[in-house]
């Protein structure tokens, strides 16, 4: 069992790593109130289940798997429920699944009664890694993603090895994606780890080493007023990708894995190639430079007349640079 703590202005909580560890979430978490917990239909039934025969009164409610659950239209449906079951200010939001699951009852528990506890259990790697540490929340809306949204940190945040297990390949290689992004950019030690020993092969090690980079990038910058930033890493391009020409085809981990070819050269794009290879991730773009370039114009980040990008000079280091909007396409070739 490996516990980092993380210590935000928004609150302190833990994040435990443990394989089998969601039987034990009633040890540590305080369930002992109403629960309502959110998870999809393509998360295993029995993982929600689990959970709710770990809380004293819990409901649960299931939403259809996909982007498009996170939506304000799903969010009514959450805000509801929790009126209707008489939800106070004491009771908790748990999470069952991956990033839209995870992304959306945070929202719901920061917006009803102004907020009350959130408690996630990631069920997929990309939210593991990634979006289970932080406390960004939120929904798309009008074709944007995560437009209306929150920072809310989690009460508690289980990572249970045994409930990936039933994950397609795929989404294995999406997650850790996130976690070649993390390397890549701050931790030369973990990415030269990556290439001797792989991802796929040190699934649970390169999982909890990634959440410690998370943890402390956030905890320097809960905001994003500076640091936090440098998670945009292959972002800029794999927002772009998302929202205007793969939203349906590629998955996240799949964008930003093309994006950070973008923004790297030579013997780091090397390295990073091969890592993204053996993972099976794409490395080139599924379009046009000039296609994508007016994907990003379109894309929230492109503010102003320049577009802030964050480049990996070499393996462990970050640049965060700013292009005018008329050079982006030259920049990309
Ligand atoms: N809040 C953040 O900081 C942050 C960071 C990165 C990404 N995100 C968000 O996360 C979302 C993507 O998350 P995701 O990749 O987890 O996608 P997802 O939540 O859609 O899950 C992917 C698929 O896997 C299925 N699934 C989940 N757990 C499973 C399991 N254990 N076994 C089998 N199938 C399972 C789901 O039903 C779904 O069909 C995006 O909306 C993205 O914006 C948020």
């Amino acid at each position: 069992m490996t516990r980092l703590s993380v210590k935000t202005a928004g609150g302190v909580y833990d994040v435990i790593s443990e394989r089998g560890g969601l039987q034990n979430i009633s040890k540590i978490w305080e369930l002992d109130r109403k629960v309502m917990i959110v998870t999809d239909d393509g998360v295993p039934s029995q993982y929600a289940e689990m959970a709710a025969s770990r809380c004293k009164s819990s409901f649960t409610l299931t939403l259809p798997q996909g982007e498009a659950t996170k939506s304000v239209k799903s969010l009514l449906l959450l805000w509801e429920r929790m009126a209707e079951e008489k939800m106070t200010r004491t009771d908790a939001v748990m999470a069952v699944g991956g990033g839209v699951v995870g992304d959306l009852a945070g929202f719901a528990a920061a917006t009803y009664m102004r907020g009350i506890d959130f408690y996630n259990v990631p069920t997929t790697v990309l939210s593991q890694v990634d979006s289970s540490v932080g406390g960004k929340t939120a929904v798309d809306f009008a074709g944007y993603k995560n437009i209306v949204g929150a920072f809310w940190q989690p009460r508690g945040v289980m990572l249970d090895s045994s409930l990936l297990e039933t994950l397609p390949e795929r989404q294995i290689s999406n997650g850790l994606s996130e976690a070649v992004k993390m390397a890549a950019t701050l931790d030369g030690e973990l990415f030269r780890f990556i290439e001797e020993n792989g991802a796929r092969e040190n699934l649970e090690e390169v999982i909890v080493r990634a959440v410690g980079i998370k943890k402390r990038v956030v905890e320097a910058d809960e905001r994003e007023a500076g640091l936090r930033k440098v998670l945009n890493f292959g972002h800029t391009v794999a927002h772009a990708l998302e929202s205007r020409l793969a939203f349906d085809t590629m998955y996240h981990g799949e964008c930003v894995a093309v994006g950070m070819m973008c923004m790297c050269s030579g013997d780091t794009r090397r390295r990073l190639g091969a890592v993204l290879d053996r993972l099976s991730l794409p490395t080139v773009l599924p379009c046009g430079a000039g296609e994508l370039t007016e994907a990003v114009f379109h894309d929230k980040k492109a503010s102003g007349g320049d577009i802030t990008v964050v480049t990996c000079p070499s393996v462990g280091s970050y640049e965060m640079k700013n292009i005018p909007i008329g050079d982006f396409e030259k920049f990309l070739s």
